[in-house]
């Protein structure tokens, strides 16, 4: 039981708000957030959590730790809380509470040994967080986790790479790149590098792989200032070699479409790097374990290896036909997984680069070819037709297949067929030939596919390896890279998955071994007190595997036993480790067939099935004579080392058990081969590449927690955690350590203190326990966990500080809010008061004003009354006194009375003179004044008159003006007349204003008009008067006729009629009066005048009408009948 100051301690962690994980069945682990600080009560711990992601809290269902989420999960959605509840005596260390998420900017750190809580949970969100950001790459320690991403991540450029070149991996985000540059670095330095890349199928170990070859083969041009993209021939060959193995390597599974199906180790090596610049010399593939049993059968949805497809869809026609190749489907090798086509995979394409490939490794196309028709036969020895016969088993000697396969292969198809369902038995020295079962027939057919098969993949690697090794490489540098199957667990496992797990077993223990020693070399180097840590080590199972009572002993021994069987193993297996002892076997519950290895990963149940077959890897002797006897060339050449293959994998002068007289198993090549590279690669410093699968679907970014989870458990990444966490994970440099928690103490030391002294005061003075912290010379070493305390501590203080900060601003704020009220409450108040006063000031002015006032109104009153009363008394006084002074005078003698009557007589006589003469003046002054306004009329009228006079005057002076003017005129017309007249109207007229008209008919006839020229302004009233309008008409008569005479009788009438009419006017005159306005209406004419006008007009009538048709009308001028007219 935890002491309970320490589990208080512990609780600081659990407080409302913190989050923890919880394993899920479906997503691995889930997160939930504590909805309440934690409590001891009852003895037991209470944590209540809610899902981070709905948030409510309804209730809780009570689970006792240690912690399942299932619960929780199934109870949703109507309970969405669960409390942590564990009893005090079960708490023992931190790790019996629910594990706890890392502070926050750990969310995405690039390497996970970074973290401060270190756990399962913790590594599994470090991954998730990071692939669902689309960064696939993620450092833990030393390994390097790389998560598939089904799909093109555009991170593999030259551009990235050269980014890379030269750089050291904690500089760059994690990469692949990263990993090959480090090896690159460290072989340079003069240490071979070797590259575990595992993971389990379609995890990405071959694209792994092939990136790292990649960069390896471009590196040395990487930090060139000129980047050229010229590899040279070694390089490319190395490169070549993928597409050969995988073509005859890799098929489609489940799982992968490329699927690998063998281990691969490959080995580049480099030239000095002290003489020159350093390239790839030459490379050095070694290959593990290739399936075989695919050869001859496919599970559902699976292919065979990708060549035979290839060949069938590519070969062209005549090749076609001289192999005997028709369509996938006509080969009942090719056909059981009924799925020859893959998806966005053209084989047509693939089987041009095969092509290609095996031309740059070397092989001419003629032998190319011979590899090819191995191939065909191989399918053909697949379609020969087995008959199931019950005892004996038959084939028809003209089977097409079958006579087909042995040309290709260049066998007798007779030996061939009866070796196939016939065997050999030598009993006691004599040889017994004996029919077999149909299925042994046709095992032994398909075991001659198997081996050819084997033969000639053996071949090919040989080759490619003939062509890599360009320069001789002893000595030389190199680094590894081993793409190898990850541990497998299916629902049957078998032989196959029994060596993969063997495999994975021995590089986990040599994963193990390095992480601590790397682990260890870290504390020796920072020179910190260092115990040994303790980890379970894998050495037990490996023991268990591959001991010399081991289950590969027990295996071979059954295995060279004629009449060995599965069953008889799995019995011997039992009996020998089914004991108490043996912790890494089982019995499974059920069956005999099977047995149980416990793995470092996971337990895994073996099906005993064709264990002993697979192991033997047997095909008969007699089969091999028939197939050294071939006439084909090239498969003589395959089989020619045949024994030789296998035990050279043997490391030389090792005896593999007793079967190493006869063929050896395939149990123990598989063991003396995994030692040999055990054995390299403890040459080498190693690196690990874990690629994990993130979805079974292929689905690209897609993330399955329980998937994950459980590589994460097998590909060795969690062991390390262990590893780390038996020691000091938490590993801080002193300057980032004192930057970031240096506020936990006080500023006086912070600036006084270096960083290791700073870093060593925070330590001490928070951390209690000293089995907690160690000092190193760069670093503060701390256990597991211990980052996140400081980190919530930091948090706490951070709080405490802004709280701090707060207060005192909230503080500031309120205080000056108060003294500004203060202030203007002050000023309120002055105002009011003054005002107040002042009221009461105006009201005090008015009271004293109202008693001047009052006290004025009645002295004024008083005054009033005294002064009448005074006046009263006074003419009482007086009477009093007359009366008094009367009595006196009474008694005095009478004085003369006559005399004050006549005095007093006078007096009124005057007074009244005095009032009549005041009457008169009156009177006169009023007469005066309406004197004065008659004056003023008269003048008034006066000046009116005068300037009437004016007036008339100046209109005098014009008529007269006027009048001179018409006399002149008249007299100048009776002259021009007169003259006209005489010169008998023949004279030139001069300036007459007259103007001559026209003639009329016989009689010359003038007419004469006033000009408008000549006519003046001061005329227009008289237009038609006088001037207005002449006519005279003449005759031309001849001088002295009597006509004439008579004529100038008339005219000389007419003149005097002109005459008269001058007269006339002359006589008008002018008449005025002053006063009288109306003067001016009055005719300017006597009466006589009218009559003597009426005459002249009854005149000119007169003289009108003697003269015929030719006449002078001047009529008077109208004026004076109008003036005549006017009243
Ligand atoms: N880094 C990667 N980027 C993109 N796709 C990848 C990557 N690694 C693997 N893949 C995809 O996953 C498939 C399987 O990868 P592969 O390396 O053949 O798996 P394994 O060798 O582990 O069986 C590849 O064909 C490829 O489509
Ligand atoms: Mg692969």
């Amino acid at each position: 039981m935890i002491e309970t100051d320490v589990l208080q301690r512990l609780l600081l962690d659990y407080q409302k708000g913190s989050r923890a994980y919880f394993k899920h069945a479906l997503h691995g682990w889930s997160m939930a957030e504590a909805a309440s600080d934690a409590t001891i009560s009852s003895n037991a711990v209470h944590i209540l959590f809610k899902d981070v992601d709905s948030g409510e809290v309804k209730g809780a269902s009570n689970l006792e730790g240690p912690q399942t989420i299932e619960n929780w999960c199934a109870a949703k959605p109507n309970k969405q809380a669960i409390e942590f509840k564990l009893a005090l005596s079960k708490i023992n260390s931190a790790s019996d509470l629910p594990p706890l998420k890392n502070p926050d900017f750990m969310d995405h750190v690039d390497d996970l040994s970074l973290l401060s809580h270190l756990h399962e949970p913790a590594v599994f969100w470090g991954i998730k967080n990071r692939f669902l950001s689309k960064r696939i790459y993620t450092y833990s320690g030393m390994v390097l986790i790389a998560m598939n991403p089904f799909e093109r991540v555009d991170i593999y450029t030259d551009e990235i790479m050269r980014k890379f070149g030269g750089k050291k991996r904690a500089e760059m985000t994690p990469h692949i790149y990263g990993i090959a540059e480090e090896c690159y670095r460290a072989m340079l330095e003069g240490k071979n590098q070797s590259v575990v890349v595992s993971g389990e199928s379609g995890a990405g170990k071959t694209q792994s792989t092939r990136y790292i070859m990649q960069y390896l083969a471009a590196v040395d041009s990487l930090t060139d200032s000129e980047p050229s993209n010229l590899r040279s021939e070694t390089e490319e060959a190395v490169l070549a070699s993928n597409p050969i193995l995988e073509s005859f390597g890799n098929a489609k599974t489940t799982r992968n479409d490329n699927s690998s199906r063998f281990g691969k180790f490959v080995q580049l090596f480099f030239s000095n790097p002290y003489s020159g610049k350093v390239h790839i010399t030459g490379a050095k593939v070694q290959t593990y374990l290739l399936e075989r049993s695919r050869l001859i059968y496919q599970p559902d949805t699976e292919r065979n290896y990708h060549i035979f497809y290839q060949l069938c869809a590519a070969a062209p026609l005549a090749e076609k036909k001289m192999l005997g190749l028709t369509a996938w489907k006509n080969f009942a090798y090719l056909r059981q997984g009924n799925a020859g086509v893959i998806r966005n995979v053209n084989d047509v394409e693939e089987f041009r680069t095969t092509q290609e490939a095996l031309s740059t490794a070397g092989v001419p196309v003629a032998l190319q070819w011979e590899i090819f028709r191995i191939c065909a036969a191989l399918l053909h020895i697949g379609n020969i037709e087995i008959a199931p016969n019950r005892d004996a088993a038959s084939c028809s000697e003209i089977d097409a297949a079958l006579i087909k396969c042995t040309e290709l292969l260049g066998i007798n198809s007779s030996e061939f067929i009866q070796w196939i369902t016939k065997k050999q038995n030598i009993i006691r020295g004599e040889k017994f030939v004996k029919n077999v079962k149909s299925e042994a027939a046709v095992a032994a057919r398909d075991s001659v596919t198997k081996v050819i098969y084997t033969k000639l993949f053996d071949w090919l690697v040989k080759t490619i390896n003939k062509n890599l090794m360009r320069e001789s490489t002893d000595s030389q540098q190199f680094i590894g890279v081993l793409d190898i199957y990850g541990f497998e667990h299916f629902a049957t496992n078998s032989f196959e998955q029994f060596c993969i797990n063997y495999a994975n077993e021995k590089l986990q223990q040599e994963f193990n071994a390095h992480v601590f020693r790397i682990e260890q070399e870290g504390y020796i180097q920072e020179g910190i007190q260092w115990t040994m840590i303790e980890f379970t080590d894998n050495k037990q199972c490996i023991e268990l595997i591959e001991g010399k009572l081991g289950i590969l002993a027990l295996l071979d021994e059954e295995s060279r036993l004629q009449n060995g069987t599965d069953a008889n193993l799995v019995t011997k297996l039992n009996t020998h480790f089914a004991t108490p002892s043996q912790k890494f076997y089982a019995k499974p519950r059920f069956g005999t067939t099977d047995f149980v290895v416990k793995h470092y990963a996971v337990s895994v149940q073996y099906a005993s099935h064709n264990f002993i077959d697979k192991n033997k890897d047997s095909m008969s002797d007699e089969l091999k004579q028939v197939l050294a006897k071939s006439t084909n060339p090239f498969l003589r050449e395959l089989l020619a080392d045949d024994q030789v293959s296998a035990i050279a994998a043997v490391p030389a002068g090792k005896v593999v058990g007793r079967a190493s007289a006869k063929t050896p198993t395939l149990g123990s090549v598989f063991k003396a081969s995994l030692q040999d590279l055990m054995a390299t690669m403890r040459k080498t410093e190693s690196h690990y590449i874990r690629c994990i699968k993130p979805n079974m679907a292929k689905e690209p970014f897609q993330f399955e927690g329980a998937m994950v989870l459980s590589q994460l458990q097998a590909c060795g990444v969690l062991e390390t955690i262990k590893i780390s966490n038996a020691g000091y994970p938490n590993k801080l440099e002193y300057a980032i350590f004192a930057t970031r928690y240096g506020l936990l103490v006080d500023a006086l030391s912070r600036a006084t203190f270096d960083n290791k002294a700073l870093t060593m005061k925070i330590v001490t003075s928070i951390l209690t326990d000293p089995s907690k912290y160690q000092f190193g010379k760069t670093k503060v070493f701390l256990k597991n966990g211990q980052i996140a305390f400081f980190e919530n501590r930091r948090k706490d203080r951070v709080r405490h500080l802004v709280v701090l900060t707060q207060k005192n601003f909230k503080r500031t704020i309120i205080q000056r809010n108060y003294e500004r009220t203060k202030a203007a409450t002050i000023t309120i108040q002055t105002f009011a008061r003054s005002f107040l006063a002042r009221k009461r000031l105006t009201e005090k002015k008015k009271v004293r004003s109202a008693i001047v006032i009052q006290s004025l109104w009645r002295a004024s009153r008083a005054k009033a009354v005294f002064s009448k009363q005074k006046s009263l008394i006074i003419r009482l006084q007086s009477a009093i006194r007359i009366q008094t002074a009367r009595k006196t005078r009474l008694s005095l003698p009478m004085r003369d009375s006559a005399t004050s009557v006549s005095l007093e007589n006078t007096l009124s006589t005057l007074t009244k003179t005095v009032v009549v003469q005041v009457g008169q003046i009156a009177a006169l002054q009023s007469k005066v004044g309406s004197y004065e306004s008659q004056i003023n009329n008269w003048k008034g009228k006066y000046e009116a008159a005068s300037s009437e006079i004016g007036i008339l005057k100046e209109e005098i002076v014009d008529l007269k003006a006027e009048r001179d003017m018409y006399k002149e005129e008249r007299d100048f017309f009776a002259n021009t007349l007169s003259n006209c007249i005489q010169d008998g109207l023949l004279a030139p007229f001069g300036d007459f204003p007259f103007i001559p008209d026209t003639n009329e008919d016989s009689c010359t006839v003038a007419r004469f008009s006033l000009p408008e020229s000549k006519l003046k302004p001061e005329w227009t009233e008289r237009r038609e008067s006088i001037l207005a309008h002449a006519r005279v008409s003449f005759a031309p008569m001849p001088r002295g006729s009597e006509l004439r005479d008579s004529l100038i009788s008339s005219l000389k009438t007419q003149n005097e009629f002109l005459k008269s009419t001058v007269e006339s006017l002359r006589s008008v005159q002018h008449r005025s009066s002053i006063y009288q306005v109306g003067i001016r209406s009055k005719s300017i004419y006597e009466e006589d005048d009218i009559l003597a006008e009426a005459e002249r007009e009854r005149q000119k009538a007169l003289l009108n009408r003697r003269i015929t048709n030719r006449y002078s009308v001047m009529r008077r001028p109208p004026m004076a009948v109008k003036s005549a007219e006017d009243p």
